[in-house]
């Protein structure tokens, strides 16, 4: 059978030479899946696409004309799959429900203890010979409050780091983890989630109830130098209340893997390139925010684990069987 994978980089093609079945023939073009790429998918039975690739109306329309049958998300989120259509359609949709939630919540966890202590700073400092630590104070993470929404995979397994660390943990989601409240955590509503939280770590999906959570009324509720960590979805966070709120002083320190208009940024070398987007670029000039890019599900056992699993949503396709991860 024939796989069209899109965004595909060369960590992809090595890790699917390396773990994927080798009865599945995949093309690698490294351009994402947009409505002029879903041309290039003739003869494929399915195409492989990752967060960013356009999987609106008009492209499955696209792909459907094309003799694509089955769409292969090499990740967890959907929210840029229009499922409805894909349904009308015939298509069949199968993710990768849970690759490393592990890998996600040691970024997680990277992000809080690289602002708090500044090492992103001391880094370059040491590397100039400047040993000076003004400017590099941080606080204890033992004792202060963390807040999570959404304790899915990802949210628990932080969770688990945190509560190590000695914090207490607030959290908030449509269903409790009872297991979760048994180790320490207090499930609390939304608004003493804001009003009691040192830190904020946004682990639930992006959905309509979801989006721009973080805006102007959550953030007028925190407290004053609240960190904020979203390795989540981008659109959890509506930006341009953020940079209102870091030029106040409301939020202290932020930490993003995520952005809402990463798809133009993200995944590519662009440092050769003029940057457009004035919002990013503003985030940028504060000391106090720190950005990867959508790096946090990038380990070895996560690549592993994507290839695995989305060999086997193909393969259950190939079968007309069901692997258990369509959506
Ligand atoms: P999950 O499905 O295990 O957990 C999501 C949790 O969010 C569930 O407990 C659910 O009840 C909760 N939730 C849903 N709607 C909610 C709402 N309105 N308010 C509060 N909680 C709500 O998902 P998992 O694996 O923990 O992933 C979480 C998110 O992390 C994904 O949706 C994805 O967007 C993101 N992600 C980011 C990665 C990265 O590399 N930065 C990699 C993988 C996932």
């Amino acid at each position: 059978m024939k796989i069209a994978v899109f965004s595909a980089k060369k960590y992809d093609q090595e890790s699917f030479k390396l773990w994927a079945d080798p009865s599945l023939e995949f093309s690698f073009f490294d351009v994402p899946l947009d409505q002029h790429s879903a041309k290039l998918t003739q003869g494929y039975a399915a195409v492989c696409v990752f967060v960013n690739d356009n999987l609106s109306e008009a492209v499955l329309t696209e792909l459907k004309m094309m003799g694509v049958g089955m769409i292969a998300l090499r990740c967890a989120g959907f929210n840029n799959v229009d499922l409805t259509k894909a349904k009308e359609l015939g298509l069949r949709v199968a993710r990768v429900p849970a690759y490393s939630p592990q890998a996600v919540a040691e970024h997680t966890v990277a992000m809080v203890l690289c602002l708090n202590r500044k090492l992103h700073k001391a880094y370059n400092r040491v590397r100039d010979d400047n040993f000076a630590l003004d400017g590099l104070l941080g606080f204890n993470l033992y004792g202060k409050t963390a807040g999570l929404i959404g304790t899915g995979r990802i949210g628990v397994a932080t969770a688990k780091i945190l509560l190590g660390f000695g914090m207490k943990l607030l959290c908030f989601d449509i269903k409790k983890d009872e297991e979760l409240v048994k180790a320490g955590a207090h499930y609390v509503p939304l608004e003493e989630l804001w009003a009691e939280s040192d830190m904020i770590s946004l682990h639930c999906p992006l959905t309509p109830q979801t989006q721009h959570l973080i805006n102007d009324t959550s953030l007028a509720l925190m407290k004053n130098g609240v960190m904020l960590i979203n390795t989540s979805r981008g659109g959890l966070i509506d930006t341009k209340a953020v940079i209102k709120a870091l030029k106040s002083r409301k939020i202290g320190y932020l930490g993003l893997d995520v952005y809402e208009q990463e798809a133009d940024l993200f995944f590519q070398d662009l440092s050769g390139q003029l940057i457009e987007d004035d919002v990013f670029k503003r985030l940028l000039t504060f000391p106090n925010v720190l950005i990867t890019g959508h790096q946090a599900f990038f380990t070895q056992e996560a690549l592993q684990q994507i290839c695995q699993v989305t060999s086997e949503n193909l393969l259950a396709f190939k079968a007309n069987r069901l692997s258990g991860n369509e959506l």
